[in-house]
């Protein structure tokens, strides 16, 4: 949840390429932002609370020499966002960057305290620092005084030390959160991911889980958790996966709204054999037609993925599925057996829950397949079938086209699943794939409305409550429209089932409440008119997104109606997106919030 970033350099000052690669992981959090480096022999550090702009200026005004160093971009958990929290946290010997969550901190501490350590923060990181400086006290060397730091603690994290005196060391260690290790020529580096490494090398290699680093000039000397020396492949990333700008936009979420149609192509182009005009798939060596059930399991937008492909598993394949959020999915114990296949859906693939309940998951089903943005990450990793989405690098915080990606490429994983349970004819199949190659259009449709989605987002933005409406796949994707609100315009909002709306939310509607309300023309239309009736006869805002033919029958009485393009049932919960997430977006860049990095997020949720 945190950002690591280290370097062993050679000739060249350590402060500004740090600050420069901590800048490519902001994403990850941005409440505070430190770096340390060694001078001379000796540990200095400079902290700073807030964005990375706020370290730079500390830095300007009182700059940091040396060629090795560490640094860290936090997103708190366990203590408040102020300087003394920031990372790197340092005693008179060690110095430590820290993703993850110790969770033995507390009896730690207190043992360290007992014994003489001064504690100076409320974070759990600083016990490690304190840890360490005890074994460095009784003589063991750095290396040996990380390895026993280690063996004590509990937890999932990612840690890099740097020591007093050890100008060509740092040592890395990976239990549970990312971290790969850069080769450099006569240099190396340390990141929490590729990404931050990008401009520095393209040569990574990822460590293992329990694996420990000691990393000088020459490179990485790594140990697996049982102490034996191991080598980690060094694998060339392209650097084209990695390059990220704003392309001219305001805000990366716009420009990642507006690469819809684009990188949803990218993933028809991969799951279509433009030959056959059939699916090809990685997912052909999942067994559908002797699977019982599928299991889905993500968090926040990608798990509303799943429950939008829910109803093409169902519907198409005729396979019972089931989904969880995966922070309530071990906990839960659910039954598992051989002939579930277990599905999990993660733009990072490095989310903490998700991971654990696919490692939950993993020895019990038939199949472990993931769906994922970033394919080098854990998930993808430890994944046996791995579905690539093929969206590029989201930077935003808020999710957009990977959420879109997500759905083209659990449709084509539902066709597949169709196919190999004879549920779909090699006709049938082609109409489909020929609907969902459509998509991509309609979503470039989708976005010429955005003047009009606009104008609705600012009437929008001055309501304190909005309720999002739809029925079927449209239920989650007003699930999705009212987190999308949400997280980046901080206006609440709630998305329910159109015909649940009577069953209690309907207290809450009156004149200042919008109700946007996602429905194309299709055969449950007249319901949700039904449903929007019931709320426009108590005063209730209406904004209808829906295509030119629902438009002209249902557009009375409604504040305000966004045409959308005309489009073929199974792809409309894709199309529909564009709205959902377009009006969040004009709400929060309309209320001056900071749309790419809303407060309190991050993009890369790596704790539990
Ligand atoms: C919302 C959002 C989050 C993520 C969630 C899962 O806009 O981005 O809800 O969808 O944290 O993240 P991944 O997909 O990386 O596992």
């Amino acid at each position: 949840m945190c950002g690591i970033v280290g370097i062993l350099g050679q000739g060249r000052e350590a402060a500004p390429i740090l600050l420069d690669a901590l800048k490519r992981l902001e994403y990850r959090g941005y409440d505070s932002a430190g770096i340390a480096t060694i001078q001379d022999g000796h540990l200095d550090r400079r902290r700073a609370t807030g964005k990375l702009s706020e370290l730079a200026k500390v830095l300007e005004a009182a700059p940091i020499a040396g060629s090795v160093g560490i640094g860290h971009t936090r997103w708190a958990t366990h203590g408040a966002a102020t300087t003394v929290n920031a990372h790197p946290h340092a005693s008179t010997r060690v110095a430590v960057v820290h993703n993850g969550i110790i969770e033995n901190f507390r009896e730690l501490r207190e043992q360290l305290k007992a014994e003489g350590h001064p504690f100076v923060t409320q974070t759990d990181t600083e016990t490690i620092v304190h840890l360490c400086q005890s074994f460095l006290d009784r003589q063991l060397s750095p290396a040996d005084a990380a390895a026993a730091t280690l063996a004590k603690l509990e937890g999932a994290f990612a840690l890099a030390f740097l020591f007093e005196g050890e100008g060509d060391l740092i040592v890395a260690a990976r239990r549970g959160s990312p971290l790969a290790i850069g080769y450099g020529d006569g240099e190396m580096f340390v990141g929490s991911d590729a990404l931050a490494l990008a401009p520095l090398t393209n040569r990574i290699s990822y460590l293992e889980e329990g694996d420990l680093a000691l990393v000088t000039r020459k490179g990485a000397e790594i140990h697996d958790a049982s102490g034996a020396r191991v080598t980690r492949a060094v694998q060339v990333i392209e650097v084209s996966s990695v390059v990220v700008d704003k392309a001219g936009y305001k805000h990366f979420m716009l420009k990642e709204v507006n690469e819809q149609p684009t990188v949803s192509a990218y993933a028809l182009a991969h799951y279509v054999d433009n030959e056959t005009g059939l699916i090809r798939s990685e997912a052909e060596d999942v067994d559908f037609a002797q699977a019982s059930r599928i299991v889905l399991v993500a968090c926040g937008t990608a798990h509303y993925a799943c429950h939008i492909a829910k109803y093409w598993f169902e519907k198409l394949a005729r396979l019972p599925v089931e989904i969880d959020v995966a922070s309530e999915f071990r906990y839960r114990e659910p039954p598992l057996s051989k002939s579930d296949v277990a599905v999990f859906v993660s733009q990072s693939g490095e989310t903490a829950d998700t991971l654990a309940a696919l490692r939950h998951a993993a020895p019990q089903v038939g199949h472990v397949v993931s769906v994922v943005n970033v394919t080098t990450s854990t998930i993808a990793r430890e994944s046996e079938t791995v579905l690539p989405i093929l969206a590029g690098p989201e930077i935003g915080v808020a999710s957009t086209k990977a959420f879109t990606s997500q759905l083209v490429t659990l449709a084509t994983l539902a066709i597949l699943a169709a196919r190999q349970r004879g549920r779909l004819s090699p006709d049938e199949e082609r109409r489909l794939v020929r609907v969902l190659s459509e998509a991509p259009r309609h979503l470039a449709e989708a976005i010429a409305a955005a003047p009009e989605i606009e104008a609705a987002a600012r009437e929008m933005a001055e309501a304190r409550d909005v309720l999002y409406l739809g029925r079927g796949p449209f239920f989650p994707l007003a699930l999705e429209g009212a987190l999308k609100l949400k997280e980046i315009s901080y206006i609440h909002a709630e998305g329910y089932a159109s015909g649940e709306l009577k069953h209690g939310p309907i207290a809450l509607v009156d004149s200042s409440v919008p109700v946007v309300v996602l429905a194309p023309r299709d055969q449950l239309f007249d319901k949700t008119v039904s449903n929007m009736q019931e709320v426009m006869a108590r005063g209730g805002r209406v904004i209808l997104f829906t295509d030119s033919v629902g438009a002209q029958t249902a557009s009375e009485g409604a504040a305000r109606v966004v045409v959308m393009p005309t489009c073929d049932p199974f792809i409309a919960p894709i199309v529909y997106a564009v709205p959902a997430q377009l009006l969040a977006y004009y709400a929060a860049a309309f209320l001056g919030k900071d749309v790419d990095q809303p407060r309190n997020l991050a993009k890369s949720v790596t704790v539990e």
